[in-house]
């Protein structure tokens, strides 16, 4: 893989992906990253990266909505490889505004395809990046297998699993090489603070009061984000072409275990003035509609073929988690007043 597409890589997931893929793996090409900067994505996570490796770094600034461009790019960069992370990624702004996700995540996901059909000849490797939500929900028992038929329940799910069946697709239909991974919830550096675990943090740093939807007994299975990253370079690597792996943390928490958990660590890593505990800021608010009750994954097919196993356990992954967000005020503030945006605006019209 000498020239790799990632798309959505100045978000979460693709920020760390792209400083793992440079800083820390084997992998030895060029990567292209093509973001379109929506709220979400921000250039300032990989500012480093871009002035260390400017032999190896590119940025593009582009929507994946927009076809011809994306076929320009496949043509111009020579892109040999794609890891697509771009997508709109909030169950809640789903519930409240979807077309954004029928576009990004399907046509978008459509439109990188036809540019990866057209230059299929070069194509070592499509992969995609997917969610365990498009399993659906689980009751109080059993794991999410590769094999568990979709039934995703919000838009944000469902338009995630239409784009894993025309990937999947492509495959069948036109030869080109894939690889989908479906992940549980992650969390670790750089996630915008609207998900639970960086929301939390936050506003319990500043004595804000914690938002708990329902009565907080949803379970979620977390995965520290380098994890997912290391299984995803794995997967690309010496994943078999057609397949789909699970990657999960084994780290089952029902929702208001974890808020306590957050509550517990910063009260005795920054005590409130006052001596209280972070516990009282917790406010069971109206529940998410459709709210999916548990996530659970089985990913025993990614550590038996491909011996991946998460390293990170999830009381240290969220210790360093809250160090983090606590050792980065500056870029805290810049993404809550929405600074970045205006800096993003000067240096990219
Ligand atoms: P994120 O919202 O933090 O980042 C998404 C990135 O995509 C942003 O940089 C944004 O600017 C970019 N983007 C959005 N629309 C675009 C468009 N039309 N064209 C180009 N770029 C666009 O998301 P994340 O949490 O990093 O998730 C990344 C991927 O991983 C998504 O596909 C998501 O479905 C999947 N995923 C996320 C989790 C999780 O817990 N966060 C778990 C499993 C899978
Ligand atoms: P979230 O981080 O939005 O991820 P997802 O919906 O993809 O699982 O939410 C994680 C869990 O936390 C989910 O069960 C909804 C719940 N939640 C809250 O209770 N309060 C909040 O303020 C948020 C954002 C989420």
């Amino acid at each position: 893989m000498k020239n790799m597409l990632v798309t959505g890589g100045c978000g979460f997931i693709g920020a760390n992906f792209v400083r793992y893929l440079l800083e820390e793996s084997d992998f030895t090409g060029r990567i292209i990253n093509l973001d379109k900067l929506t709220y979400a994505g921000n250039p300032e996570n990989l500012a480093d990266i871009e002035t260390d490796y400017k032999d190896r770094y590119i940025f593009i600034k582009a929507d994946i909505c927009d076809g011809t461009r994306m076929a320009e790019i496949f043509e111009h960069y020579e892109i040999d490889s794609v890891c697509h992370f771009a997508a709109e990624s909030h169950v809640d702004r789903s519930i409240a505004k979807p077309g954004e996700f029928i576009q990004t995540n399907i046509v978008g996901t459509f439109n990188l395809l036809e540019s990866a059909r057209i230059h299929r000849n070069r194509m070592i490797l499509f992969h995609h990046i997917s969610t365990d939500e498009v399993y659906g929900s689980l009751g109080r028992e059993g794991h999410f297998k590769e094999t568990t038929p979709y039934k995703p329940n919000s838009p944000y799910s469902a338009s995630k699993a239409a784009s894993d069946h025309l990937v999947r697709a492509y495959y069948k239909t036109y030869g080109l090489p894939m690889t989908i991974s479906n992940c549980s919830n992650n969390y670790g550096p750089y996630q915008f603070p609207e998900k639970l675990i960086p929301l939390i943090i936050l506003n319990a740093l500043e004595g804000k009061s914690l938002p708990v939807y329902g009565d907080g007994r949803n379970v979620r299975d977390w995965l520290y984000v380098k994890d997912h990253c290391i299984a995803i370079w794995t997967i690309m690597k010496n994943g078999t072409s057609g397949e789909t792996y699970n990657v999960g943390g084994n780290s089952e928490l029902e929702n208001i275990k974890i808020v306590e958990m957050i509550c517990d660590i910063l009260d005795e890593k920054n005590p409130l003035s006052d001596g209280g505990s972070r516990r009282d800021l917790i406010t069971f608010v109206k529940d998410r509609p459709g709210h999916d009750l548990r996530y659970a994954v089985d990913f025993s097919k990614l550590s038996k073929n491909l011996n991946w196993r998460p390293k990170q356990s999830l009381e240290t992954g969220i210790r360093d988690t809250i160090q983090w967000y606590m050792d980065n005020r500056e870029w805290v503030e810049r993404v809550k007043s929405g600074e970045y945006q205006t800096w993003i605006k000067t240096h990219y019209s």
